[in-house]
């Protein structure tokens, strides 16, 4: 009784199932769309004939899967795009038609002959997880949009002319396995952000224009597949993972630094390091290792001796030793044809005792052996570079006293604002200090207290003798003046105080000794102890800022710089403020280190060093009418690094990361957060975090007249405060209760 029943129920669900396994209308119609846009090719010719389009049998060339009447793979592979496709085709409307298929989780698009940039629509694919488009003539960046495919695990884009750099967005795809970017037109240096992409299996990106060090790819634990062939890498060996089991190095500019570790890669199978510039001994331990079937040294300057009676792995099958400085005798375990293995190896070039292939005598390898042995050129400049470069003042032409007098009545007079009095008001009072007090709090400058140089002025960091940190610049002054000629600007920056800046507490003349003339400025700041803010965001360690605190900190950036601009008439501008140069003291609080100083301005030309850096686009003129938006851009690249949470560092990189921000803006919350800093992604509301991007993006506009006034920004920024408040229930006890608006 009972069977009867189960195949009947087990009947009705098969036709069930068959029954809404019908293709939707709206898809089929895309698949005929799709099927014209490519011209009919014979790959899809079943189509004509089909009366259920997910019933077709699969081919090489052509596989459709579906489930419940929507498809979700989609293969189309070919013909080495011949015939070409129509001059009219359009990108745009091939993908408007495929991303009807809202259900698709595997595409395969190959030898198609599709040409153009890969539309930004490719982000309405949101169930994609496999996409394969090898083979074709896409060109531009890697879009952004692909961004938006948050299942996505494998990303095939080989044989393709795909521009720019690898981008370091890709570490925000949680689950990607599988990159393969094989020959494409790519270029630029790797971001270190592939190096946390914990789920990575496979990483193919040979034959690209890509160059620099690798980045650490050590945490990649799941990592078996490394090919970077036929690029510019190098020159030291990148941090790697254990369980390889594939690694290609071939044709890049690697020298050095093979780690002993590589020894005890027990599942690598495929060593190929060939055609590099690898210096240092040979370890004939890889021809050992457990697992290891193809081992290619060959075109190198791998030196050492090699022993008959060193063992192989018994699988080992194919090993090219050729043009090495190799000397001894090959191990009998890799003479062809002998009882021991059937091993296929190459070893001309070397200067071994075998005479069956062609070696050089000897000499020649002990010799080319000495010449390379030397420590590797770069490592020994820099040792002697930290040391000698660095100067210290001299101090012999110092008499200090006939200043003291002109300061003291200059301060008398100096008028300073209210506001100024009041926040400076934990300050000691702006003084002049004696050349040997700043001698004693440095250890006389030695060079264990210098934090940075420039070509004329040097940072040291000291301590009072009442204990008090300092930090003291030294300016060398390129024209003798008497003292008298920076009276004004002395005053000016004594009256530069502010809770979110760093302030001056005094200063110290150095005298030519015939008295024609300061020779030396040496301004005294107070010193806020905790690092900087980007020690606080972005750095690999220590304790970071919650969502709130970030807030905050970009609140008294903004504070800082409104008052530079309003605090003193005139005001001061393009202060050049980067995330580096805001220090934090005991309470967190922010303070900028290094605004646009009259006198440094004046002696080193600051501001035409800051035009150059910072501005996108505009005339001079432009530059001078929107003086105050130079570092409202300044604070939309903080604002960046607050939000991502990495360091921003390139000038080039602004552009994509403020297209990022865009893009995120417009996606919904979950897409938001996934490229917020991972450490404050779960903190932040979702309404704070847009208008936190939001006023970052406006602060990034090319066009100065774009730009939002530092009041606008303030706003928003407590704006942003507020919001996450509420969102949260959060005391935010980390912003100052007086964040008065302006
Ligand atoms: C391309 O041109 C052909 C005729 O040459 C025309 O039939 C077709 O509609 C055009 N396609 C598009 C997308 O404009
Ligand atoms: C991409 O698809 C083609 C055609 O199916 C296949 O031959 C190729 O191996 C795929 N590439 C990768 C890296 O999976
Ligand atoms: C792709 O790039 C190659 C090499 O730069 C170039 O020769 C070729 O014309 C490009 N093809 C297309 C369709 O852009
Ligand atoms: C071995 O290496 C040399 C130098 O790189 C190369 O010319 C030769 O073709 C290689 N042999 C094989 C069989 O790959
Ligand atoms: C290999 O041979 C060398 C001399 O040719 C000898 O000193 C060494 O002990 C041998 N090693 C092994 C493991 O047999
Ligand atoms: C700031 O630095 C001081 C001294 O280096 C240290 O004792 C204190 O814990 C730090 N405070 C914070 C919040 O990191």
């Amino acid at each position: 009784m009972a069977k009867p029943l189960l195949l009947h129920i087990l009947l009705m669900g098969f036709l069930l199932v068959n029954l809404s396994n019908q293709l939707q209308l709206s898809e089929t119609k895309s698949l005929l769309k799709i099927q014209e846009l490519l011209n009919n090719p014979s790959a899809l010719s079943s189509l004509n004939i089909a009366r259920d389009f997910c019933e077709i049998e699969p081919t090489s060339s052509f596989t459709l899967v579906c489930y419940d009447g929507a498809i979700t793979q989609l293969h189309i592979i070919g013909n080495n795009g011949f015939p070409s496709l129509p001059q009219n085709f359009s990108i745009h409307s091939f993908f408007s038609a495929l991303v009807e298929f809202s259900s698709l989780k595997v595409l395969s698009l190959v030898s198609l002959g599709l040409w153009g940039p890969v539309p930004g629509n490719v982000g309405h694919l949101s169930s994609l997880e496999i996409l394969n488009v090898s083979s074709n003539y896409f060109n531009g960046d890697i879009p952004l949009e692909i961004l938006l495919l948050r299942n996505l695990q494998t990303l095939v884009l080989d044989h393709n002319n795909f521009t720019g750099q690898v981008p370091f967005w890709l570490s925000s795809l949680p689950f990607l396995t599988v990159l393969s970017f094989k020959h494409n037109l790519l270029s630029g240096s790797l971001p270190n952000s592939l190096g946390t992409l914990q789920n990575l299996r496979v990483l193919t990106l040979s034959e690209n224009y890509l160059f620099g060090q690798v980045p650490d790819l050590s945490k990649l634990r799941n990592l078996q597949v490394l090919d970077l062939e036929d690029n510019k890498f190098g020159p030291h060996f990148p941090g790697l993972p254990r369980k390889l089991v594939t690694l290609v190095l071939r044709n890049n500019k690697f020298r050095v630094g093979i780690p002993e570790e590589l020894g005890s890669f027990y599942l690598l199978q495929k060593l190929d390091i060939s055609l590099n510039g690898f210096v240092g001994p040979f370890s004939p331990s890889l021809l050992s290792l457990p697992s290891i079937r193809y081992l290619d040294i060959s075109g190198n300057k791998f030196t050492g001796v090699l022993l008959q009676n060193m063992s192989c792995n018994a699988d080992i099958a194919f090993v090219n030793l050729t043009s090495n400085y190799l000397v001894g005798k090959l191990p009998s375990c890799l003479v062809s044809g002998s009882k021991e293995s059937r091993v296929v190896a190459m070893y001309s070039g070397n200067c071994l005792s075998n005479d069956d292939e062609k070696q050089h005598p000897a000499e020649f390898c002990h010799n080319e052996a000495l010449a390379v042995e030397v420590m590797p050129r770069g490592e020994k400049h820099k040792r002697i570079y930290g040391k000698d470069n660095v100067k210290k003042p001299s101090t012999r032409l110092i008499t200090e006293s006939a200043l003291t007098v002109n300061t003291a009545k200059m301060l008398s007079n100096a008028k300073c604002i209210s506001e100024t009095m009041k926040l400076g008001a934990a300050l000691p009072a702006y003084r002049t200090f004696a050349l040997e007090e700043l001698k004693e709090a440095t250890n006389n400058f030695d060079t264990s207290t210098l934090m940075g140089e420039t070509s004329n002025s040097q940072m040291y960091r000291g301590k009072l003798s009442d204990g008090t940190f300092i930090a003291i610049r030294s300016l060398r002054m390129k024209k003798r003046r008497s003292p008298q000629a920076y009276t004004h600007h002395l005053e000016l920056i004594s009256k530069i105080r502010h809770c979110h800046l760093v302030s001056a507490l005094g200063h110290c003349l150095e005298f030519q000794l015939d008295d024609s003339g300061i020779s030396r400025i040496f301004l005294v700041f107070e010193f806020a102890p905790n690092g900087t803010l980007r020690d606080f965001i972005s750095a690999p360690r220590g304790q970071k800022l919650n969502w709130g605190q970030r807030i905050a900190a970009a609140i008294g950036v903004a504070k800082g710089i409104q008052f530079l601009h309003t605090g003193m008439v005139p005001g001061i501008y393009s202060n050049n403020v980067k995330i580096k140069n805001v220090l934090m003291d005991h309470n967190l609080h922010v303070k900028i280190s290094s605004y646009n100083l009259p006198l440094l301005a004046e002696n080193i030309g600051t501001v035409s060093s800051v035009v150059s850096s910072t501005t996108p686009k505009g005339s001079t003129q432009d530059w001078e009418r929107h003086e105050d938006k130079h570092d409202v851009y300044d604070i939309g690249v903080i604002l960046l690094e607050i939000i991502l949470g990495r360091p921003v560092v390139f000038y080039h990189e602004v552009g994509a990361l403020k297209d990022l921000l865009r893009v995120s803006i417009t996606t919904d919350d979950t897409g938001r957060r996934s490229i917020v800093d991972p450490v404050v992604h779960k903190q932040c509301s979702d309404e704070s975090l847009k208008t936190m991007m939001e006023i970052c993006v406006r602060c990034l506009s090319n066009e100065p007249v774009d730009r939002p006034s530092i009041e606008d920004i303030l706003w928003t920024l407590q704006f942003a405060a507020q919001v996450q408040d509420l969102g949260t229930g959060d005391s935010m006890n980390s912003i100052e209760s007086h964040v008065s608006l302006p």
